[in-house]
């Protein structure tokens, strides 16, 4: 394959980013769920990762936290001012998480602790990331609450997870990701688990709270349209490869890659956990082609696509285009 798929996409004001990943791969047994992954992340800047179920979406942000169980993990993560993410020891990762860097999931449900109250596992967050008193934990606590939109807050503290609606459990999983004001937060599809009404109030509010904080987040979205809506930046994958990049509009408005078109032109399935995909389906690991990894669907492949994988090329080589628009095809849009 062409090692220039691994060159990272940069970002226009990458002076100093927050985040620089480069050529993340992860294998697991003899499959390459995700292939050189490259990006980079500006202090202040919302990304978006886009792509259909088994895109590797979530096997990024959890390798990330370090939290990917069973599998091998090449590439390096750079955090500013902590160093490699993959390659730190688990002692300083323990440290990271939750004051550097955070994650929400998709199911608040299963990430909170069913037998200690709300209150507590906010608290106890506090405590270790800030090293708060248990009175000003309280304190802040509360203060976090009302901040995520929680109404009685001081009622709340004391409340049971199942106690409150898979809303409410969400904002609540928003304060703990919040609590130790990390630089990094990951939102890993935050709110699909939600009734569409509470989804868009979640995303609004995870952002809001990321640019009132000035921190940056990655966010895992499988809705182009308010991905390019909500976030400075796509990040488009297919099988575990970026596919295209670059600033929101540009990659909605001016998308060159096949597959950026038809995820396009898809809708969203009210209720789905997903796109509704286009047509067909990734192949399995075992048959992924050589070449172009989308080749087994596309409609504009070209005999080279099979056996030779195309590299990230910039999308514009005119200078008004952004600089950091790419896509990966021989045959683009
Ligand atoms: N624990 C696991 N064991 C084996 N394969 C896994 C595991 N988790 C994810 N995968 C595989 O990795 C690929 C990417 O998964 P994932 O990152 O969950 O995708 P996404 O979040 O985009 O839906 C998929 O092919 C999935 O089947
Ligand atoms: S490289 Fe070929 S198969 Fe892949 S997206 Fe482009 S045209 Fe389609
Ligand atoms: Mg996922």
């Amino acid at each position: 394959m062409n090692d220039m798929t691994s060159h990272p996409v940069t970002t226009q004001d990458a002076a100093e980013p927050i985040l620089r990943l480069e050529g993340l791969t992860v294998h697991r047994g003899a499959a390459k769920i995700l292939d050189r992954v490259s990006l980079s992340l500006g202090r202040g800047e919302t990304l978006a990762l886009v792509g259909e179920s088994g895109a590797g979406k979530s096997t990024i942000a959890t390798a990330l936290m370090r939290l990917l169980d069973g599998a091998r993990v090449e590439g390096r993560a750079e955090l500013d001012g902590a160093g490699d993410l993959l390659a730190l020891p688990e002692r300083r990762m323990v440290r990271l998480r939750g004051s550097r860097l955070s994650m929400i999931f998709q199911d608040a449900g299963s990430a909170l602790n069913p037998s200690y109250t709300v209150g507590r596992q906010l608290t106890t967050t506090l405590r270790r990331t800030l090293g708060l008193s248990r009175a000003e934990a309280r304190a802040k606590a509360v203060e976090l609450f009302t901040s995520v939109g929680i109404n009685d807050p001081d009622g709340r503290m004391s409340a049971f997870p199942h106690q409150l609606s898979g809303g409410m459990q969400q904002r609540v999983m928003v304060a703990i990701a919040l609590a130790g004001n990390p630089d990094l937060l990951l939102a890993d599809e935050p709110t699909s688990a939600l009734d569409v009404t509470i989804q868009a109030q979640i995303v609004r509010l995870i952002l809001a709270q990321t640019r009132a904080r000035g921190a940056s987040c990655i966010f895992v979205l499988h809705d182009l349209a308010l991905a390019s809506q909500s976030c400075d930046r796509i990040v488009v994958l297919y099988a575990g490869q970026v596919v295209e990049s670059g600033p929101s509009r540009e990659v909605l408005e001016r998308s060159r890659h096949p597959y950026t078109r038809q995820l396009k032109s898809c809708v969203l399935e009210i209720g789905s956990k997903d796109l509704t995909a286009p047509e067909g389906t990734v192949p399995p690991h075992s048959e992924m082609p050589v070449g172009c990894r989308f080749a087994t669907r596309c409609p504009r492949a070209l005999p080279r696509c099979a056996g030779e994988a195309p590299p990230l090329v910039p999308a514009r080589d005119d200078a008004t285009g952004p600089l950091d628009h790419q896509f990966a095809c021989w045959n683009p849009e």
